[in-house]
């Protein structure tokens, strides 16, 4: 019984790969990059395929044998040939559960990466696979909180006016751990995953602000400014895709709110979503405790 795991060396794939493993689970694990590839061993991952999932061949790979799919499509302009190709090489080979991780309001066009994840899902509930649907809103990132630790300033690269909902990825993958391992409850479901609240930048930056217990300076940043800073080791392709999904992301969060609500994702785990002040608080305090042991 085996589960493939896509763009498992990724922000979802690095905490649900470990969660799998705990519930006594084998994986599979498919990354891009060797570096990827060592640090899914070190957890312990011993199958791996390293490749472009883009390439029939690798698809048919990862494919060959599991009995279930976890798919996250990696950003970029063939997310849609390429998950629509994986739904496909999943029915060849009679996978028993393809769980998708699309994206909260996928029927949203103006957003390329909505789109994309749009046409999967028809595609998925048109293949006759047994399905789940897992629909996160706007990650909460680590990655955001960075400038925040190292200059006391939160960037945003939309109007810091308008609201968002945001989802913490150990809820999402608390979450997409329960229906790999239970899918007779979560089969031909589609479920949207948002924490509660609707934030805009200036109530996040309060909150920032509150658990570090220091002003925090609110800043708007163009999405060129926000790509560039990391889009340093991204081929030249890729890097032009991504700054048109950051720019096309821009345009939509400063014209529209993009919000969700909390009620699926309370019920499927059993408790309250984490908080956008829990996690800040648990990443500032993992940020201390990384400089104490560094010092
Ligand atoms: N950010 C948000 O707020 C948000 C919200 C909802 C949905 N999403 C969606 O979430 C997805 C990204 O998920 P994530 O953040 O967990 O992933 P991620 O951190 O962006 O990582 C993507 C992973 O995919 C691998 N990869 C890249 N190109 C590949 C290819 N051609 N073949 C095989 N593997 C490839 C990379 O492998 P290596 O590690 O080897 O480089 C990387 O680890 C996107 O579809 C995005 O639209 C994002």
């Amino acid at each position: 019984m085996t589960i493939l795991v896509t763009a498992a060396g990724g922000n979802q794939g690095r905490l649900l790969v470990p969660k799998l493993l705990q519930r006594g689970r084998s994986v599979r694990a498919n990354v891009l990059t060797e570096a990827s590839a060592a640090r899914l061993r070190e957890l312990g991952v011993d199958d791996i395929v390293v490749g472009d999932l883009r390439d029939p061949e690798v698809q048919r790979q990862a494919v060959q044998g599991v009995d279930k799919i976890y798919h996250v499509g990696a950003t970029g302009s063939d997310e849609r040939t390429l998950g629509l190709g994986l739904v496909d090489a999943a029915r060849i080979e009679g996978v028993s559960h393809f769980v998708f991780s699309s994206v909260l309001h996928a029927i949203i066009t103006d957003l390329k990466q909505h789109e994309y994840k749009r046409d999967i899902e028809e595609h998925l509930l048109s293949s006759d696979l047994e399905f789940t649907i897992l629909q996160p809103t706007n990650y909460m990132l680590p990655l955001r909180l960075r400038p925040v630790f190292a200059r006391g300033v939160f960037e945003l690269s939309w109007s810091l006016d308008r609201k968002q909902s945001l989802v913490d990825l150990d809820d999402v993958t608390d979450v997409a751990a329960t229906v790999l391992t239970d899918t007779a409850r979560h089969a031909g479901a589609t479920y949207e995953l948002a924490a509660p609240g609707r934030l805009d930048a200036h109530e996040l930056c309060d909150i920032i602000s509150r658990v570090l217990d220091r002003p925090i300076e609110l800043r708007e940043i163009t999405p060129e400014t926000y790509a560039n800073a990391w889009l340093r080791d991204v081929d030249p392709e890729t890097a032009e895709h991504v700054l048109s999904v950051v720019r096309s992301i821009s345009a939509r969060y400063s014209a529209h709110d993009f919000v969700g609500n909390a009620n699926v994702l309370t019920w499927l785990l059993g408790c309250e979503p984490t908080s956008y002040e829990q996690f800040v608080e648990r990443e500032w305090s993992a940020f201390r405790a990384a400089q104490t042991v560094s010092a």
